[in-house]
């Protein structure tokens, strides 16, 4: 992964045009990279702040052979290649918190956004979308962001070089990629579990059916988070929002 490489000082979203490279043949592995980007997309719709030389964007072009349904199990993957690849380039404690958010001391440190398109019920490729911050300080923070989020610099004291960071992340998502190829879902799956800042712990869910809490207890076999109730009963959440309390 990684050995084509499009690199970009600015993009709207390495996203868009991680799409655009699909569309003219582009193919597996392919990595898209921006020094900075005016619109860079999050989850829910929501904006990514990307501003220059301090952060890592990237989108990974993926062609995996799995049906359509199975693309929740990649957005795990991508988050424990992360977390990996963060722990040992910069020694930080960093937890993830269903899905995929990367936290550490409560505050996010990464963000994955996974795009995929379909042709009926085949999968035709898959988008990753990366965001680490690397080098911000607290004041390359809009006010907002300031309590939710945090970089790696803030966090260790020091710069990182984002060269070393990126050629960790791709190594490790290369090899947990061939092991999910060759084995499954279950060893990505007992890795997400390992590295969970969610298990185990008391959760607020807020879904489109409304919000419920409980304890989350166990990662399912396509990717869903096992709740369980106050009143015993067990509930498997696939998309919400997940509040540590
Ligand atoms: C999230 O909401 O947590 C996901 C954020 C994903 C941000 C990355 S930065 C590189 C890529 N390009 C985008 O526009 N978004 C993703």
């Amino acid at each position: 992964l990684g050995h084509t490489l499009h690199v970009y000082d600015t993009l709207d979203s390495t996203q868009t045009k991680a799409h655009e490279l699909v569309a003219q043949g582009a193919q597996e592995g392919t990595l898209v990279i921006a020094d900075r980007q005016t619109a860079g997309r999050g989850r829910m719709g929501r904006v990514w702040h990307s501003p220059p030389g301090a952060g890592i964007y990237m989108s990974l072009i993926l062609k995996p052979r799995i049906p359509l349904q199975f693309t929740p199990q990649l957005t795990l993957l991508a988050a424990v290649a992360l977390c990996r690849a963060i722990v040992r380039i910069a020694r930080v404690p960093v937890g993830i918190k269903w899905p995929n958010d990367l936290l550490i001391g409560g505050k996010k440190i990464c963000g994955i956004l996974l795009e995929s398109s379909a042709e009926d019920e085949r999968l035709r490729y898959i988008v990753a979308g990366m965001g680490i911050g690397v080098n911000l300080l607290p004041d390359d923070y809009p006010p907002e962001l300031r309590s939710i989020a945090t970089s790696l610099a803030i966090e260790a004291g020091h710069r990182f070089e984002r060269e070393v960071l990126i050629a960790a992340v791709l190594e490790e998502f290369e090899a947990l990629y061939k092991l999910y190829d060759e084995q499954g879902f279950g060893p990505i799956r007992s890795l997400w579990e390992a590295n969970s800042a969610s298990l185990n712990r008391p959760v607020r869910v807020r879904t489109a059916q409304g919000e419920l809490e409980g304890i989350a207890e166990s990662l399912d076999d396509s990717g869903g988070l096992n709740v369980r109730l106050a009143d015993g009963t067990m509930t498997k959440i696939f998309s919400g929002e997940v509040e540590l309390r």
